[in-house]
């Protein structure tokens, strides 16, 4: 297993590098390839803008979980169009989904952690790989400021449970304060959801608006710990340690 300590140096970025900045540094660090994660959140909607003129170079993917908010369909359509883009949509298996809903129905998520990660797995892990085979690099919205366990998120991470790619994080030292005035100040399409008090986006069942206030994730998996609401996507090492979540 590879841990942190055999993997090559990343050129260090200082707090308050721009996120084009951060996009430059990490794509003159690989060679091949790289590909942007987006969930139509406002962040992900936010970094898209940012990169818009480096479009042609990356490949903009997202998984339709199969349990998603209409509100995110429309917001995905919306900037398909105003970016002249093609997203690349990834589902999970249909033989997996099809063994998971017959043996435990529509809602397992809700009885267990293991069967929450379960369908977690399934519905974006098992794609997520999938999304990813043939980059170099993959760009996600994350940020620092999103809950507790990213706020040692750096801007360039190996990704060491997908094949040592490189991971930018253009967005990880914005403030939610930037991104709301970025998206407002370029009238940039934003997913009708945070005008709902959604502070997150992730599927409809597990995912609710949040009370003005209220930590920013608290409305995912929200009748789970606070240190298990992150769904497998991002799972990290740290000086060589997996950090489990
Ligand atoms: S999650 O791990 O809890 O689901 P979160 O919703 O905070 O993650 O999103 C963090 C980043 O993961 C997003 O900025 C985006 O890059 C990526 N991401 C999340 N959900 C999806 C999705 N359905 N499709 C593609 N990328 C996604
Ligand atoms: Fe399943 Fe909920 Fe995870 Fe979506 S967020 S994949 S519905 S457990």
């Amino acid at each position: 297993m590879n841990t942190a300590q055999n993997l090559p140096d990343l050129p260090r970025i200082t707090p308050g590098t721009s996120p084009g900045e951060i996009f430059r540094i990490g794509s003159q660090a690989v060679n091949g390839s790289t590909a942007l994660a987006c969930s139509f959140s406002i962040d992900d909607v936010v970094l898209i803008d940012l990169l818009r003129e480096h479009l042609d170079q990356i490949r903009v993917f997202a998984i339709d979980t199969g349990r998603l908010n209409e509100e995110t369909y429309e917001t995905a359509e919306s900037v398909a169009a105003r970016y002249g883009m093609k997203i690349d949509w990834y589902f999970p298996a249909g033989e997996a989904v099809e063994r998971l809903e017959r043996e435990k129905g529509l809602f397992s998520f809700r009885e267990s952690l293991e069967n929450r990660k379960e369908c977690c797995f399934i519905r974006k892990v098992e794609p997520l790989q999938r999304a990813l085979r043939g980059a170099a690099s993959w760009i996600t919205g994350m940020r620092r400021e999103q809950s507790d366990t990213r706020a040692n998120l750096e801007p360039l991470e190996i990704d060491t449970v997908n094949g040592n790619l490189l991971k930018i994080n253009p967005l990880a030292f914005w403030s939610t304060k930037q991104v709301l005035d970025y998206a407002r100040k370029h009238r940039l399409p934003v997913n009708r959801l945070h005008q709902q008090g959604y502070t997150s986006i992730g599927c409809a069942p597990c995912t609710r608006a949040v009370p003005d206030g209220d930590h920013p994730r608290s409305g995912r998996w929200w009748w789970e710990n606070a240190e298990h609401r992150e769904c497998g996507l991002h799972r990290r090492y740290q000086r060589g340690v997996r950090c489990e979540v």
